[in-house]
């Protein structure tokens, strides 16, 4: 795919945003402006589709402990869930409650379900399994019923049970109807799929959510994991030391934040070392428009 004019605009205009230097050691991560709230929100998090949806026993805790723990670290805040994602809310309530950490969370999670009354029972049981009476963003899950929904959200967000209001998608065949609710609500986020073989969002839906001030969370910045699968057997090209990326994850989250219109990126983990693999992209400069082309051409998937 070759790059549009209003694409190389958008971009050379995040280069010149970027700072000058590369990272420092203990440097934090950095943070970018959630339109709606002029408040700042750290620019990777932690996905927990399949990786957090696990059982009680500490082999499969601990670790997830670890990953939390690694975001809060680098100073990551925003951690996404949903009542899809089986027994995920619940994992992420028990270990921010027993690590005293629920300050430290930007908590994301979604309502699933059609009607209105399933759509209040859902979350409120998202809220108990959460273990929290504010849920910081809620998000209509693939758009599932949504005009029904969003009466509910805008009154709980009135009472300050929910902070900010969201839609979410995952597929480019779901991204027309995404635009036109998009255009026809105001809403504080949208969460959307971006990745380097994916960049379908790149023409008209980051360029909206600018226009409209729609924070953007980026989910399946790896594909699900098959697009890093790929890349794994593949020496890291010499221009990577140049946006300060020691590894293909770092390479492919930092092509996903050189768009301004990004918020923050949720790449899901079960690992510790992968979260702070992770973390390392929300450091130092991202790739200018010209890096971003050879990106594109030379990572051929
Ligand atoms: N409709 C929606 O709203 C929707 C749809 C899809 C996803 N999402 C959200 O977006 C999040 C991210 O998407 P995703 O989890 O589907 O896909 P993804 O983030 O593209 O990929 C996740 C996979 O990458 C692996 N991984 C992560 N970091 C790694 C690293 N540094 N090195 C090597 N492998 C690494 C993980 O395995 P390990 O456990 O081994 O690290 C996992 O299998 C989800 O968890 C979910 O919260 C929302």
């Amino acid at each position: 795919m070759t790059l549009t004019r209003s694409t190389f605009l958008q971009l050379a205009g995040a280069a010149a945003l970027a700072p000058a230097t590369l990272a420092q050691p203990g440097a934090r991560m950095q943070t970018r402006k959630i339109p709606s709230t002029g408040e700042e929100l750290p620019v990777v998090g932690c996905g927990t589709w399949q990786t957090f949806d696990v059982g009680p026993s500490p082999a499969e805790r601990a670790p997830r402990a670890e990953v939390l723990k690694a975001l809060f670290e680098a100073g990551g805040s925003v951690i996404d869930s949903s009542p899809m994602y089986g027994k995920a809310e619940g994992v992420v309530g028990d270990l921010l409650a027993a690590a005293g950490t629920r300050d430290k969370a930007f908590l994301a999670t979604k309502v699933w379900t059609n009607g209105r009354d399933a759509g209040i029972a859902q979350m409120k049981e998202s809220m108990r399994r959460l273990r929290t009476d504010r849920i910081d963003l809620m998000q209509i899950h693939n758009l599932v019923d949504w005009r029904t929904h969003l009466p509910t959200l805008k009154a709980w967000k009135a009472e300050g049970r929910l902070r900010l209001l969201g839609i979410t998608h995952y597929t480019e065949s779901a991204h027309g109807e995404l635009e036109t609710v998009m255009k026809a609500e105001r809403w504080d986020f949208v969460q959307l799929n971006y990745a380097l073989d994916d960049r379908a969002v790149e023409k008209r839906l980051l360029p909206l959510a600018q226009e409209r001030g729609i924070a953007v969370l980026v989910n399946q910045p790896f594909g699900g994991g098959g697009l890093l699968r790929k890349l794994s057997g593949r020496p890291l090209p010499d221009w990577a030391g140049e946006i300060g990326c020691s590894s293909w994850a770092q390479l492919l989250l930092k092509f996903v934040l050189a768009q301004r219109a990004v918020t923050c990126v949720i790449p899901g983990t079960s690992k510790p070392e992968h979260m702070r693999d992770n973390a390392k992209a929300g450091l130092g400069v991202y790739p200018d428009a010209r890096l971003l082309e050879r990106m594109t051409r030379e990572i051929a998937i």
